[in-house]
Order: C-alpha cells, then structure tokens, then sequence
C-alpha cells in the first residue's frame, strides 16, 4: 500500500474534510500487519491474553439474566456508573455518579470533550509528543496547537506546561495530558508533577484533559494517584477506558467531569451515536464485579512485563552503542532514539522490507521533533517474536548509523 495522501476530490467538501490527509497511522500498522512481519506498530493489549472465557461467562450471565433489556435502547447503564465511582473513589478522586459519563472509549471521550471546549483558531496545549487521538481532535476543532516540553522519564515539565497554558496573554482553551505510562513515550509523571499540573491549570482557568486509558497497567513502581486527585478547582477532565485492560472491542470509556457538564455531554455525544450498547454496559459491569477485571489486569501485567524485558535485553543487545530508549513501569510502549542524523520516517520502508514496523516519531510530534525517534509496542508479540523483530531493526539501523 502506497504511503500517499488521497487524490484532491472534486465533491463539495466541509473546510474540516477538505484538509483531511490519509491516515499515515493506520497505513503503516496495516502494513506491519501482513504475517511475514513483526509489528511493533499498533497499541494493542496482547492478542493471545484478551479474556475470552470471561466474556462468554458474563455475556451468558447478562442474557440469562436480563434478556431482551439488554438488547434495547437505554440510558447510561447506572450499576456501571457506579462501578466507575467506586473505582474513581478508590484512586483518591471525590467522585459520584453524577460525575461519571460513559463514552465509547477514550477516543469518543476526546472528541466529545472537543466539542465541548474548542472553537476554531483558539489555542489548545498537548505534550511536545502526544497520542495522534488528540491531536486529530485538536486538529479537527481548528485548534492552534501548543507544545509543553516533556521529560522523556517523568513527562511533561510543570513551568513550561504552565507558559504553554498562559502564552502571549491568551489563555489555551483545554490542555491534554496522559499521566501513566505515555503513548508514546511510555513515561509517568512523578507524584510531585500530578498536582503541580492540577495548580497549574487552576491557576490559569484553563480545563485540563487527563487522558488515562493506561494507569491499572502498572507492573511496576508504586500506584499514583491520578491528577484529577488534586482538582481543587474542578477542572480536570478525567478520561479513562476499558479498551486496554479488558478489550478495545467493548469500545467503552468514560469522563469524569462536574455534574453540571453532563447534560450538555450528553447532547454534544447524541449527534455521534445516541449511546453506549446496553449489553456491553452490562458485559463490563459483570466482568468488574466477578473479580475478573483484577485477575485479568495481573495476568496481563505479568504478560507485559516478561515482554518489556524481553525487549530492553534485545536492544541492549543488539543497539546498545547506538540508541537509548526508556524503561516504563507499565503500559504498552517503548521510545527509541537513534542518533540524530538518523530519520525513522526514511528507515521505515527498510525495516518493513526486512520484517519489522514500528511507527516513526515524527508522528506523534506536536512541535516536528524527534525525527529520529520511534515508538515499539511490546504488549503484542512474544518474547521470542521481539527478540527476532529488534534483531530485524537494528540490522538495518546500524547499517546506516
Ligand atoms: C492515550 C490514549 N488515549 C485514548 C486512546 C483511545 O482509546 P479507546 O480504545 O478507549 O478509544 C488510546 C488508544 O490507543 C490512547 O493511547
């Protein structure tokens, strides 16, 4: 599949549509996806632990119990909304149901927050390196982007942060953060930065997304509580989602926000897709309440751990004179920076033709750095597989380094 942009169309398009580029994202993880190659390209959770048996289980259970109501049109399946509380309480967040929203994942939780929030032209902050999610929510809000600068073990850097929020006297009107295990840098913010960003956000008025589908995938260090922790002024919008710690395919998430947004939330979202489905609602709420989610997160954990490992050993390995790359304590990525003459974007076709796809880290750049930086994602091959894929890229690497 060719790497182009889609031939201009003559049909009568909207501004937004009419600047749509192809998705270079999607182009290069369905090109890693042919059998012969070894993709570190997509943020999947890993395919041979997704929950299979659990969710027969719960699906059975569900119907058994509940029939056709599970099937039907409904409002916000309230036994899950107050699962979400719970949880929410139980990370050190003041959290009712009234405050929680639920979404068709993370991604639907951006855009709605988007509509919300953003107008065309107005600034909005993301991390120097950021998911494409939000980015492509900016970008089809006509945001004028800002980038905070980041660390790339303890992410993005408070003061800076806070000038980004406040630049040439006119505040952004959202900023977007994701506090553990970064896509894609793979980094956590320290305890010290969680409520230094909430003050900071405060400080200036302006509404920080905290977008966290990846903290319950901790396999090492100490839980942190999230940001919207230190909300004292009730401007963090939380995010999460069960898209990586039961299965992207349930496509649910949800907000965390003041009582008084859902309302509004509730009709910006019904122009996208009226609603959750009732059964999966159900589905989810069943799985939490069993125990399974604890028991599947742990299972994935150790899964994502033995991969992470296998990973740092084979760079080591087999890159390490050459590259440096940061070692999460959860999630599902890795960041690799090569020298800098290096372009990953250029090597992409290269490695592809020897077996191996990642995504350049160019894409992920809201300020046009880190050409020579890539993002692998571990969660989704074996060890053997990644030592075999790194072994693949560095060959190619140190051909040109
Ligand atoms: C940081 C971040 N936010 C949001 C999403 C979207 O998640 P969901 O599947 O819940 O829509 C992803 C998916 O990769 C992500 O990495």
């Amino acid at each position: 599949m060719p790497l182009v942009n889609p031939q201009p169309l003559t049909f009568p398009l909207s501004e937004a549509a009419r600047h749509i580029q192809r998705s270079v994202m999607r182009d290069l993880i369905a090109l890693g996806a042919r059998p012969e190659v070894i993709s570190f390209a997509g943020g999947l959770p890993a395919a041979d632990c997704l929950p299979l048996d659990e969710i027969q289980t719960c699906l059975d259970a569900v119907l058994a119990a509940e029939g056709r109501r599970a099937l039907q049109y409904g409002p916000p399946y309230p036994p899950l909304r107050e699962w979400i509380a719970g949880y929410m309480r139980r990370r050190g967040v003041a959290c009712a149901v009234e405050n929680v929203f639920i979404t068709n994942g993370a991604q639907q939780a951006l855009e709605i927050l988007g509509r919300l929030l953003l107008d065309p032209g107005e600034p909005a902050v993301v991390e120097a390196l950021t998911f494409t999610g939000i980015g492509q929510v900016m970008h089809a809000h006509g945001a004028r982007l800002r980038a905070a600068a980041l660390d790339l073990e303890t992410g993005v850097d408070p003061a800076g942060f806070e000038r980004a929020l406040l630049e040439d006297g006119r505040p952004a009107r959202v900023a977007a953060v994701i506090p553990d295990f970064n896509n894609p840098t793979g980094a956590s913010l320290t305890p010290a930065k969680r409520p230094a960003l909430a003050a900071a956000a405060a400080r200036a008025g302006v509404p920080l997304i905290e977008d966290d589908p990846y903290s319950l995938l901790r396999y090492a260090g100490e839980t942190l509580p999230p940001i919207k922790a230190y909300d004292d002024a009730g401007l963090v919008l939380y995010i999460g989602s069960f898209s990586k710690v039961i299965a992207p395919a349930l496509r649910l998430g949800w907000i965390v926000a003041p009582a008084d947004l859902l309302p509004r939330l509730t009709v910006l979202r019904e122009s996208l897709d009226l609603e959750s489905s009732q059964l999966l609602q159900r589905v989810a709420t069943e799985f939490a309440q069993r125990g399974f989610l604890e028991s599947h997160v742990q299972t994935l954990n150790a899964a994502n751990l033995a991969r992470r490992d296998a990973m740092q050993a084979a760079l080591s390995r087999e890159l390490g004179a050459t590259a440096s790359w940061t070692v999460p304590d959860g999630g599902l990525f890795l960041w690799v920076t090569l020298p800098a003459h290096l372009d990953t974007a250029a090597l992409f076709p290269a490695a592809l033709e020897n077996g191996v796809a990642y995504i350049p880290g160019v894409h992920f750049s809201a300020d046009g750095r880190h050409a020579n930086a890539l993002r692998l994602n571990y969660s989704n091959n074996t060890p053997e597989r990644i030592a075999e894929g790194i072994r693949r890229l560095a060959s190619v690497i140190k051909e040109r380094a």
